[in-house]
């Protein structure tokens, strides 16, 4: 029995490599260096899934394809839904993607990679108590994605950085949510339940539920004077400092520098930026020292909160963009186990009580 699946290896893929002692991300072919600040959302979701889907639109067709998914998904879904809105908003992201009836075919594939895009910004604002905005389809989706939260176009920095953020995290290897999908996928359950799958695995704070905690956390720490003892009292309280650590990366995660360049030329609000460095470096020397033993460095989701934060995203929303990202990942993966691998089924060992023997 290997607890938490650690060390086990239950997938060939050609999506995506995770070389967690080198801090190596390789994506579809091409490290993260080479994509991060140069592909869209839309150019990485045809290097991902154009291979799987034999009708996927030709490249030049694909934002045009996105830009139709997010105006159906619009009309058909958030202006009939009533919501319940005390959920929090990935409870209602998923809510509204469960309306998306189930298939494996194209159009499903590309509403579900335009629904965080089109859900985020609509339950953020009826949260708010303001009306939803119809996307533009003369937007990418990164930039439909800005627009729609907050009624006016964004500059091309900003969509430039959120796409920077979409590609990196649009697939990471076998981790919790990717697997849960193929784990959906291989009973042959469609597409929709296999996102379904990856974003309630995602919203959980050990996997991409942690960003949001790091602005808690930088908010109470509030200056770096106060770094140290704050990081101090919560790993005393038996707390896990969020941001940091991994399953896989022995070193830092490459994407958390992916993530602050991109930080760096959004030309955020600097101070912020020292006050993260700071509590950061704080809390990678507090973590030596206790736990000499297991490498703990700064994983994807520190800065991916700075990041999303200067975006204008509050922190409740934060993995519903992550999972904006990861959906590319989710549906390449679902597909790549309905391709070729077999139904997902481990086995147990059984440690409970025995029957009794007849008397
Ligand atoms: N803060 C304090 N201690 C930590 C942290 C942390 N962030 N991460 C691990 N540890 C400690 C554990 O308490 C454990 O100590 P112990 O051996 O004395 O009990 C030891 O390091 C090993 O931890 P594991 O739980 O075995 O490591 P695992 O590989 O299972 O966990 C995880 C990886 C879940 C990411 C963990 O590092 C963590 O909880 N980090 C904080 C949450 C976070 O940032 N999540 C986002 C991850 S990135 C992503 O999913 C996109």
């Amino acid at each position: 029995m290997s607890n938490g699946l650690e060390n086990i290896v239950a997938a060939h893929t050609v999506l995506s490599d995770v070389d967690g002692a080198a801090g190596r991300l390789i994506i579809c072919g091409h490290s993260l260096d080479e994509l991060a600040g140069r592909t869209s959302f839309e150019q990485m979701a045809g290097r991902m899934l154009g291979g799987f889907l034999p009708d996927w639109p030709a490249p030049d067709a694909v934002p045009a394809a996105l830009a139709a998914a997010r105006r159906d998904l619009f009309e058909t879904i958030v202006q009939t839904a009533s919501l319940p809105l005390r959920l929090g908003p990935v409870e209602l992201v998923r809510a509204l993607t469960a309306l998306i009836p189930d298939g494996e075919s194209v159009e499903t594939a590309l509403k579900l990679l335009a629904a965080p895009a089109v859900f985020t910004p609509a339950v953020l604002r009826l949260r708010a108590g303001l009306e939803p905005i119809a996307p533009d389809a003369t937007l990418s989706q990164a930039a439909d994605t800005l627009h729609m939260l907050t009624g006016t176009t964004p500059g091309p920095q900003q969509a430039a950085a959120l796409d920077t953020y979409l590609i990196t995290v649009a697939d990471h290897g076998l981790n919790a949510s990717t697997f849960a999908a193929r784990v959906v996928a291989s009973t042959r359950a469609g597409l929709v339940s296999a996102v379904l799958a990856g974003i309630s695995a995602l919203k959980g704070p050990l996997h991409g539920g942690a960003p949001g905690p790091v602005i808690e956390m930088l908010d109470a720490i509030g200056s770096a004077q106060n770094a140290r003892p704050w990081l101090e009292a919560a790993l005393d309280r038996g707390d896990r400092l969020m941001g940091f650590g991994h399953r896989i990366y022995r070193v830092r995660d490459p994407r958390a520098d992916a993530l602050k360049g991109a930080i760096r030329e959004l030309g955020a609000d600097t101070g912020r930026l020292v006050l993260a460095e700071a509590v950061e470096q704080a809390a990678l020397a507090i973590l030596r020292e206790r736990k000499p033993d297991r490498t703990l460095e700064t994983n994807v989701e520190f800065y991916t909160a700075l990041l999303l934060e200067a975006l204008g995203f509050p922190p409740e929303a934060f993995t519903c963009v992550f999972a904006l990202g990861r959906t590319t990942g989710w549906l390449a993966h679902a597909r790549e186990q309905i391709a070729g691998g077999k139904l997902v089924r481990p086995q147990s060992v059984y440690v409970g009580p025995r029957p009794q023997a007849a008397a």
